[in-house]
């Protein structure tokens, strides 16, 4: 067999600091500015892989912290890797474990050697070193991988930002020599450093001096303002190096992508646009719908009959209310695929504006349009 195709990234517009290009990977190609649906446990909730790929996605996010417990790294590899298992064919990134350990595990205990903790599901006790986080990667055949990284909450005290981030710092170096050379995959640095500007700055430094494939920023969209986090990536990109996809983690609502793509972010993943499906939101060109409200319970229009989506112009909000508040199956199907769906139409338009220069106004319409509807 001939070696798999290395990632690349390459650049073909930029427009201030908003950037599109796109990442080659041997399973495909990832357009940027990308969102990536999140997959947590092999599986985006309530979508078929191949309707996911239907509503633009080039990528999908699964976690190492849920697999390792259910079913199990050693499990999907011997049963093919994560894309059979799940057949996604399509590039996937594996986030590390240490942000959902903090969120979901119990009895957490962080040492220099690593995280031990009790999972959520069973209470048994797991360890995951930045060693032991790179192999479940691979096990898994990401495509792109994450370093295991310690992010912690804001507000928190400069000591408190200093020493998580000193300790992501010498994860990401073990991270490095446990990956080794594997072209086809890529390694992501993640910069933490909480909202202080020096600390941020010292950890870009000490990525850039390790090297890695992309830098994500992390720990943010962790209790600060929106203001907050964007002056931390309007610092932070011109510290990154221009020719590496970066990756804003867990970010975020549509207005949160806009404004980061403004400040240099390539990549996205937020769980937000599934859960709020699933709980009855969705986001259209025209703003949030609340379809739990009473409201819509004689409402016969669609959601969008301008939409390029075909359940946005199919179903009247008074079904969609209905099976929202009659909790059926579909109804988390339905929300999930035009809140995807939307995502995507968000991405694909900037990457198209940032194209022709003109991201500027199209953020400005864009944000426009979500007050003006009539919804
Ligand atoms: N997901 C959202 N934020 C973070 C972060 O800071 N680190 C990791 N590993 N995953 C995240």
């Amino acid at each position: 067999m001939p070696e798999p195709l290395p990632v690349a990234f390459t650049l073909s517009a930029t427009e201030g600091q908003a950037r599109t290009g796109r990442i080659d990977t041997h399973r495909g190609e990832i357009r940027t500015p990308a969102f990536m649906p999140v997959g947590t446990a092999a599986t985006v909730k309530a979508m078929y892989p191949e309707q996911v790929r239907e509503t633009g996605a080039d990528i999908l996010l699964g976690n190492t912290y849920h697999l390792m417990l259910r079913p199990g790294a050693e499990r999907v590899a011997s049963l093919g890797g994560l894309h059979d298992f799940m057949d996604w064919q399509r590039p996937i990134l594996t986030d590390s474990g240490g942000f959902q350990v903090m969120s979901l595990a119990k009895l957490r205990r962080m040492t220099e050697r690593g995280v031990t903790f009790r999972s959520h599901v069973d209470g048994s006790s797991h360890e995951l070193t930045p060693e032991r986080s790179i192999e479940i990667q691979t096990l898994l055949d990401s495509d792109i991988i994450m370093q295991l990284d310690e992010c912690i909450s804001l507000p928190a005290e400069r000591k408190e930002m200093e020493r998580a981030m000193e300790l992501s710092l010498r994860w990401g170096e073990r991270s490095k020599a446990a990956f080794g050379d594997q072209p086809q995959r890529a390694l992501f640095g993640i910069v933490q450093g909480g909202d202080d500007p020096e600390l941020r700055a010292r950890s870009a430094a000490g990525l850039r001096s390790i090297g890695f494939d992309g830098y994500a920023v992390g720990g943010l969209a962790v209790g600060e303002p929106q203001e907050v986090m964007f002056r931390v990536l309007s610092e932070i990109t011109p510290e990154l190096p221009s020719d590496r996809p970066r990756y804003l983690m867990g970010v975020g609502k549509p207005d949160d992508i806009l404004g980061a793509i403004a400040r240099g972010i390539d990549m996205f993943d937020c769980v937000h646009p599934t859960r709020a499906g699933r709980h009855g939101h969705i986001y259209t060109r025209f703003g949030v719908l609340n379809l739990k409200n009473a409201r819509h319970k004689d409402d016969p229009r669609p959601v969008d009959e301008t939409s390029p989506n075909r359940n946005c112009r199919r179903f009247s909000r008074a079904y969609l209310h209905h099976l929202v508040r009659t909790e059926e199956i579909l109804g988390a199907m339905i929300l999930s695929q035009i809140n995807l769906s939307y995502y995507q139409e968000l991405v694909d338009g900037a990457r198209q504006a940032i194209a022709e220069g003109r991201f500027e106004d199209f953020a400005a319409a864009t944000r426009a349009g979500w007050s003006a509807g009539d919804l």
